[in-house]
């Protein structure tokens, strides 16, 4: 690079720091950032999240997926968390439920189909917030995937619709059963969009915390949100459990979108990106390919600079999400053809443990402890394929 260039690409650096820290600022003038002193310690144990709970074998955010996962010996457990029409929060990956849900072919919901705008895309289905939670609890769980997933499709019917209480009353019981702490990752699901409706999720998120005593310093709690202002407000409002930023390979959180401003989780993802995100949150999760990119021929390529750029400012990193079917999985580690086949996962999540990751969702939690455990076993090596 010519003087120049380091002159200019130096000049942008600082430029892009100024810019993203008046943007990304304390969110109450009146409240300094914490400095994201939310009680984490570096140095705890590789963390296996349980993406959607178990949702490799059982239909998504079900008390059933939370529990497995448990059982399978996760971590943490992860909660999408989305507003009731009567302000309940439930646990859906987006508001938007026919996916998940038999809502469809549900007469009695049928005028409730709509269309609506959320963060820019136009949906058209069944949305949380026009249900009550008596009203959202009479439907049934069903798979996603169910292409990908065809046994898990077996459990279509079977389970309702946990609410966030639910979810952290079964963190409780099975913490006690397995005398282990089970956690729980908890994120707030288009906040900006719920604000505007009048359904602000933190408020019930921290009461329904502050209900089951998790408020604390050392609660086993971590909140995430792929935008900033709500991860900013309640740093501001003095949440005690650590904050995730999410963060994505390609477009721009919401509210910065809804402000108006340019900034992109690309920026986010700089060193100088990082270093603003680390005076309100204690972690990133990113993509998993911001981490360690794909290849042009679809295999994984080598690391980025991610993690020593996240670490270098006391951010953890837990990337998402690792699948272990063929169709999630770099090329070279495919097992045949059929993309819902079980490929070689264990080589892709070790690369990444070994890449310095400090926990990963994942929506086979026993894939996720197993290669934890093989890497931290450094004499325990993988036969190489055939
Ligand atoms: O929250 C981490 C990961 O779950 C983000 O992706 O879309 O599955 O919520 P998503
Ligand atoms: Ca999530």
């Amino acid at each position: 690079m010519s003087r120049t260039s380091r002159l200019s690409a130096a000049v942008l650096t600082a430029l892009l720091a100024v810019l993203l820290s008046l943007v990304v600022a304390p969110a109450s003038s009146a409240t300094p950032p914490s400095g994201a002193d939310h009680g984490v310690d570096p140095a705890e144990d590789l963390l296996v999240i349980g993406h959607r709970g178990a949702s490799g074998y059982r239909p998504e955010h079900t008390l059933a997926s939370y529990e497995l996962a448990a059982r399978m010996g996760a971590d943490y457990i992860e909660c999408d968390a989305v507003s009731t029409a009567d302000a309940v929060l439930v646990c859906r990956h987006e508001n938007e439920i026919s996916g998940t849900t038999d809502v469809a072919d549900r007469p009695e919901f049928a005028d409730r189909q709509t269309t609506k705008t959320i963060d820019g895309v136009e949906l058209t289905g069944w949305f949380t917030e026009d249900f009550t939670l008596a009203e959202l609890q009479t439907l049934r769980a069903v798979e996603r995937l169910p292409e990908l997933r065809e046994e898990n499709t077996l459990y279509d019917g079977l389970f309702a619709v946990p609410t966030l209480d639910e979810f952290l009353q079964l963190r409780a019981d099975l913490s006690r059963e397995l005398r282990r702490e089970i956690g729980a990752y908890i994120e707030t699901k288009h906040p900006t969009y719920f604000d505007g409706i009048g359904l602000s999720l933190e408020e019930p998120l921290v009461a329904d915390l502050r209900e089951a005593d998790l408020d604390r310093r050392r609660s086993p709690v971590f909140l995430q949100s792929f935008e900033t202002t709500n991860l900013r407000e309640l740093d501001a409002a003095g949440v005690k459990v650590p904050l995730v930023q999410l963060l994505s390979a390609s477009g721009a959180p919401a509210d910065l979108v809804a402000a108006g401003l340019p900034y992109t989780y690309a920026d986010l993802s700089t060193a100088v990106g990082l270093a603003v995100i680390s005076r309100y949150a204690d972690g990133v999760g990113p993509e998993k390919s911001q981490v360690i990119p794909l290849a042009e021929d679809g295999t994984l390529g080598e690391p980025t600079s991610f993690v020593a750029d996240a670490h270098a400012v006391d951010l953890l990193v837990h990337p998402y999400t690792f699948r272990n079917e063929n169709e999630f999985l770099p090329a070279e580690l495919d097992e045949g053809t059929d993309p819902a086949a079980y490929g070689r996962a264990l080589e892709e999540q070790l690369a990444f443990w070994a890449a310095g990751v400090d926990g990963i969702f994942t929506d086979n939690p026993d894939t996720g402890v197993l290669t934890r455990d093989l890497f931290l076993d450094a004499d325990v090596e993988l036969a190489p394929a055939a």
